[in-house]
């Protein structure tokens, strides 16, 4: 049985249609049943309905609080029997209380190699530290903002001369790639929380090590 996912999103929603791609898979452990975007005039909210999928919008201006905005979605989550959620560039804070409820079945994508750079403009502040190595983190969501069990990380290099926007580029396009798969871990049991950390069945392989700058 695929795992009935929903993606939560505020904009452009370029990882949300890297999961909707990925999910077209018969064989994909997921299916995304529904995106839900809190701003009416979210870009991806087309995109979504573009590729057949159900999309809802939850304008958190219509809520006087936090806890009454989340009723609302979770709501909305039931009536469609979510099974896990995928956060997608959604710009909302979630309480404590949603988290909890949602918990090891919410998760999250940051643009960088967490714990590093949590919060707005990691790829700034990368820059700004002279790190050579930049990426991004799938993540089961806790609490505190940007922290979690780590499901899977992707590594790029930062190059000379790059700019926010060219750094950002390449950590996106790595993005598209290990959200799929970090759901598909997910979706299929074989990674799961134990503690702070996620343990993975049957992960065989080492992976290359990334040099940057390449060794010569
Ligand atoms: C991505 O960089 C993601 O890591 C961050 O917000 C951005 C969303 O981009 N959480 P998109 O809407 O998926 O294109």
């Amino acid at each position: 049985m695929r795992r009935k996912t929903a993606i939560l999103i505020s904009g452009r929603g370029s990882n949300m249609a890297a999961l909707i791609e990925a999910a077209k898979d018969p064989d994909y452990p997921a299916e995304i049943a529904l995106v839900i975007s809190n701003r009416p005039g979210a870009p991806g909210l087309k995109i979504a309905r573009g590729h057949g999928v159900k999309t809802r919008t939850i304008d958190h201006r219509r809520f006087e609080t936090r806890e009454a905005f989340e009723a609302e979605v979770d709501k909305v989550l039931e009536t469609a029997e979510i099974e896990l959620i995928c956060l997608a560039g959604f710009m909302r804070i979630l309480t404590e209380s949603f988290v909890k409820r949602w918990q090891d079945r919410l998760i999250n994508i940051h643009p960088s190699l967490l714990p590093a750079f949590r919060g707005v403009d990691s790829q700034a502040r990368a820059l700004a530290a002279g790190v050579k190595i930049a990426g991004c983190t799938v993540h089961f969501v806790r609490p505190e903002m940007d922290a979690g069990p780590i499901i899977a990380q992707a590594a790029v290099p930062v190059l000379a001369g790059d700019t926010e926007e060219t750094l950002a580029q390449r950590v996106l396009a790595a993005e598209h790639k290990i959200y799929p798969l970090a759901l598909r871990l997910v979706a299929s049991g074989r990674a799961r929380a134990v503690g702070e950390q996620v343990v993975i069945d049957g992960c065989a392989g080492e992976g290359a090590p990334l040099f940057s700058p390449p060794v010569e």
